[in-house]
C-alpha cells in the first residue's frame, strides 16, 4: 500500500528535501507552498511532485487545500508541518505585526493543518504527524522572541497530541533542526553568522536539508510506531538536551 504524505512549505529549503526524500522512499507526496510560484513550478518540474498553494496561517484555506490533495492522491497518512517564517528583531524593536505573523504561521499553522486531518487518521487508525520545530524553540534565541515562542509551542503541541493519538496508531513527533544552509539562515547578517553562530556549532558547519529529511523518513515509517512524543535534535552538537 502506498501511503500519502503532505509536506507544508514543501517546495523550498528543508521542505523540498523532505518531500523529495519521502518520494524516493516510495510515498505518494504532495507539497504545499504559500507564495513563491516560480520556485514551486521549478520544484514540480524537477521532481514530478504535485504542488498546492495555500497559507497554513489560514484555517479555511488549509481545510480546502487538504480536501483537494485527498481528492487527487487519497487520504493523507503523513503530515509534515514544515512551513515556517522568520521576522527577526530585538524585542524592544519588534512590532505586533512581526509577532503575529510568526505565531500565525509557525504555531497556529500546526493547528490549522493537523485539525482537518486528525479525524481521518483516527478513523483509519494510522497517522504520522511530524512537526519541524527548531533548536531556537529549545534554547531560545536573541532576536527571535516570536520564533522561539512559536517553536517551543510546537514542542508542547507535539507532546500533548502524541498522548491523544497513541491509542489510535497515530504518532506525533518533533524534529529540532539547528542551523541548516537554507535561504532562511543565509538571511542572517553574515557577520552575525560568522561571529555568533558558526563558532558554536561543534561539527563546524551548517547542516544540509537532506540531514533533516532523513529524520523525517525515519519517523514516517510504519515501523516507527513506538516513537511518539519525542523531540529529535539535529543540530551538529550546538545544543544538547
Ligand atoms: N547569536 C548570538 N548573538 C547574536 C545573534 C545570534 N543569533 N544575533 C545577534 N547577535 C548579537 C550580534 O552579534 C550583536 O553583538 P555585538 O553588539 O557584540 O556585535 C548584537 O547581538 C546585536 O545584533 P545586531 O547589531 O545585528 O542588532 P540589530 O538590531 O541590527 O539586528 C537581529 C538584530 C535582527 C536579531 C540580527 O542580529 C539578526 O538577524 N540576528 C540573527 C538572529 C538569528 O539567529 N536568527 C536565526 C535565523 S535562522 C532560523 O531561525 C532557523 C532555525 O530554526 C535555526
Amino acid at each position: 500500500m502506498t501511503r500519502t504524505a503532505l509536506v507544508t512549505g514543501g517546495t523550498r529549503g528543508i521542505g523540498a528535501a523532505i518531500a523529495t526524500a519521502l518520494k524516493d522512499a516510495g510515498y505518494s507526496v504532495a507539497a504545499n507552498y504559500a507564495g513563491n510560484d516560480e520556485a514551486a513550478a521549478k520544484f514540480k518540474d524537477e521532481t514530478g511532485i504535485p504542488v498546492y498553494k495555500w497559507s497554513v496561517a489560514d484555517y479555511e484555506a488549509c481545510a480546502a487545500g487538504i480536501k483537494q490533495v485527498e481528492v487527487d492522491l487519497g487520504p493523507v497518512d503523513i503530515l509534515v508541518n514544515n512551513a515556517g517564517i522568520t521576522r527577526d528583531g530585538m524585542f524592544h524593536k519588534m512590532t505586533l505585526e512581526q509577532w503575529k505573523a510568526v505565531i500565525d504561521t509557525n504555531l497556529n499553522g500546526l493547528f490549522n493543518m493537523t485539525h482537518p486531518l486528525w479525524e481521518g487518521m483516527r478513523e483509519r487508525s494510522f497517522g504520522r504527524v511530524i512537526n519541524i520545530s527548531s533548536i531556537n524553540g529549545q534554547k531560545g534565541q536573541m532576536g527571535q522572541s516570536n520564533y522561539s515562542a512559536a517553536k517551543a509551542g510546537d514542542i508542547g503541541f507535539t507532546k500533548a497530541l502524541a498522548q491523544e493519538g497513541a491509542r489510535k496508531g497515530i504518532t506525533v513527533n518533533a524534529i529540532c533542526p539547528g542551523y541548516i544552509g537554507t535561504e532562511m539562515v543565509r538571511a542572517v547578517p553574515e557577520e552575525v553568522l560568522n561571529k555568533s553562530i558558526l563558532p558554536h556549532i561543534p561539527v563546524n558547519r551548517l547542516g544540509e536539508p537532506e540531514e533533516i529529511a532523513r529524520c523525517v523518513v525515519f519517523l514516517a515509517a510504519d515501523d516507527s510506531g513506538f516513537i511518539t512524543g519525542s523531540t529529535l535534535s539535529a543540530n551538529g552538537g550546538q545544543y544538547m538536551v
